[in-house]
């Protein structure tokens, strides 16, 4: 992940005071050390991911605790802030929450009716699926926008509270760090010289920005709202919930602006026209975050997400929520913001002709609060003796430089990517982008995400294994990885480089890519292609 926090500056007094890491979903979790608060989220979205595992069969379970917490009962957390720690309770009914999973089902095609725990769960993975099908049945198949006929974007100018306020709050942001500057340089941050042209320390929360730049500049925005078919509205909904995180504030206060900007929202023509069906909004952080349910007894993020005003909308996010046709997962940004062609040509040469000396690597920090998570396993299976396995300790500072972890996946065959605190990580996406074919062991870390820049064919760009087969210890990875062949590996490795690199990276606020669509020119141009189908 993009930030180095610095451990001098971490809140005094925290005997959760423990693993330091630097990737991807790192963020919350070096927050999460700092507070007995992050216990709740360790267990809420630790079970959700960590059970989402299809073929565990516990996928509905956690459908159900993280969604319905009136089956849970509370603990307090002792030290300060005194917040209330839920526990899932042993026995969730899972019919009850396959229910739920087809209450919250909304536009997929034939949902089929079953019954029986093995039915349930194969149910909510097809939901899953044909959602994502759903989504890609949007895709624009024209490579290129020839022409912005029919195709105008109009960017909201939202009052500066909704977003260039909440950046002006970088320095208080969260209490152990300041985020001023990942806001630099229109929110890429600063360069990082040493990996070359393009190369930025990104924080990973700074989608919102970087994408609100880009729709500013795009050649078909509009000024004008009757020749719009795609309305942006550019809240910065993940800073304005980052800076609540941790403080001491009611559920009034963190909704507040969100409730706001709809009151904003409902008062326009064009909002009202659709009921904001063909408006979009991105956000930089994970689904869950602006997920909480007014019945919740946990007081984690805001309700946003669950407005019925905002049912209708697209939401972009770096995490969905799996069971919303309407929230769709967009790259989680990297460090690489290729400004032309040739930029991202000249990375594609040298990643290519990079000698991997590494079979695998792993960059990540153990989850010792969360026992049921495979990193440790697999970070015993790396450091075995005689395995060709590096592991990369973002605990001890190891991944605090972006460059350290980039120069170690270029060096490298495949790169493990587990789960972390939520399914998704930014890591797959660094590995992706250095050449290193991800090990994924939960199919919504990746495959259940990203419709428009991710192909179904998953074989094509990763390796799958089932992490209770890691958890049962019937696997091990390092021997398992070495029997790919190396026919496989490079046809893996040349359509990561060729096909979806550069897809997957956000060029820089003027880039001029031709021969080549980035990840927001995917997006928009499916958002464009979709807005014209649901007339
Ligand atoms: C948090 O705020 C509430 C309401 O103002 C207060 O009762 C409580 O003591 C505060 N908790 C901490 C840890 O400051
Ligand atoms: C689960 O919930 C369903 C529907 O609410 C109910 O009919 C069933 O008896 C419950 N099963 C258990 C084991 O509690
Ligand atoms: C359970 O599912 C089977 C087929 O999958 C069906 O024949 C049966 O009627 C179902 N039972 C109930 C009680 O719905
Ligand atoms: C690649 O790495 C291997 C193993 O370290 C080494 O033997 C080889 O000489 C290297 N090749 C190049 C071109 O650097
Ligand atoms: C990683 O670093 C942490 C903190 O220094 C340390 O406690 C832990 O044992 C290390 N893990 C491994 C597997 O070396």
């Amino acid at each position: 992940m993009a930030i180095s926090m610095s451990k001098k500056k971490s809140k005094p007094s925290k005997k959760l005071e423990t693993k330091h890491h630097q990737f991807s979903d790192t963020l919350l979790f070096k927050i999460l050390n700092r507070i007995p608060l992050a216990i709740f989220l360790l267990i809420l979205i630790f079970l959700w991911s960590s059970s989402t595992t299809i073929i565990s069969g516990k996928f509905v379970h956690v459908c159900v605790s993280s969604r319905k917490l009136n089956n849970l009962y509370c603990l307090s957390a002792g030290t300060q802030p005194n917040f209330e720690i839920p526990i899932p309770a042993l026995n969730n009914n899972i019919s009850t929450g396959i229910k739920e999973v087809v209450d919250i089902v909304q536009e997929v095609p034939d949902p089929i009716v079953n019954n029986g725990s093995d039915g349930e769960v194969a149910f909510a993975v097809k939901v899953v699926e044909q959602q994502l099908q759903v989504q890609r049945s949007w895709i624009s198949n024209k490579d290129h926008v020839t022409s912005c006929d029919g195709k105008g974007i109009y960017v909201y100018d939202l009052p500066s509270k909704f977003n260039k306020d909440l950046v002006g709050q970088c320095g208080d942001m969260i209490p152990w760090t300041n985020f001023c500057k990942y806001f630099n340089n229109e929110a890429m941050g600063e360069p990082l010289v040493k990996l070359g042209k393009g190369w930025y320390h990104t924080h990973q929360y700074a989608l919102e920005l970087i994408f609100h730049t880009r729709a500013l500049k795009h050649p078909c925005r509009v000024y004008n709202e009757n020749e719009a078919k795609l309305f942006y509205v550019p809240f910065y909904g993940g800073l304005d919930i980052l800076r609540w995180h941790f403080k001491n504030v009611s559920n009034d206060v963190k909704d507040t602006l969100g409730l706001e900007l709809v009151k904003w929202l409902e008062n326009k023509e064009s909002w009202q026209k659709n009921s904001g069906k063909d408006h979009v909004f991105v956000l930089g952080k994970i689904s869950w975050d602006f997920r909480r349910k007014n019945d919740d007894v946990s007081s984690w993020g805001t309700l946003f997400l669950e407005l019925d005003q905002l049912q209708k909308s697209i939401k972009l996010l770096i995490e969905r929520q799996p069971w919303h046709v309407n929230d769709i997962g967009i790259p989680h940004p990297t460090y690489f913001h290729p400004h032309l062609d040739d930029d991202i040509i000249t990375w594609q040469l040298k990643i290519i002709r990079s000698n991997r000396t590494s079979l695998v690597s792993f960059a990540g920090a153990a989850r010792p609060d969360a026992p049921q998570n495979i990193r440790s396993i697999l970070i015993n299976q790396c450091n075995n003796p005689g395995t060709n396995c590096r592991f990369l300790n973002c605990s001890s500072g190891g991944c605090d430089q972006p460059e350290s972890v980039i120069e170690l996946f270029m060096d490298s065959e495949f790169c493990l990517q587990p789960p972390g605190d939520s399914p998704t990580r930014k890591s797959v996406f660094d590995s992706l982008v250095s050449g290193c074919i991800p090990v994924l062991f939960d199919p919504f870390t990746a495959y259940y995400q990203y419709p428009w820049h991710l192909p179904e064919d998953h074989s094509k760009y990763s390796v799958f294994i089932e992490q209770e087969e890691v958890r049962k210890m019937k696997v091990n990875i390092i021997e398992k990885l070495k029997k790919v062949p190396l026919r496989e590996r490079e046809d893996m490795r040349r359509y990561i480089v060729y096909e979806l690199l550069p897809g997957l990276v956000y060029g820089d606020s003027n880039s001029q890519l031709e021969k080549f669509q980035d990840a927001f020119s995917i997006t928009i141009n499916n958002l464009l292609a979709r807005v014209n189908k649901i007339e």
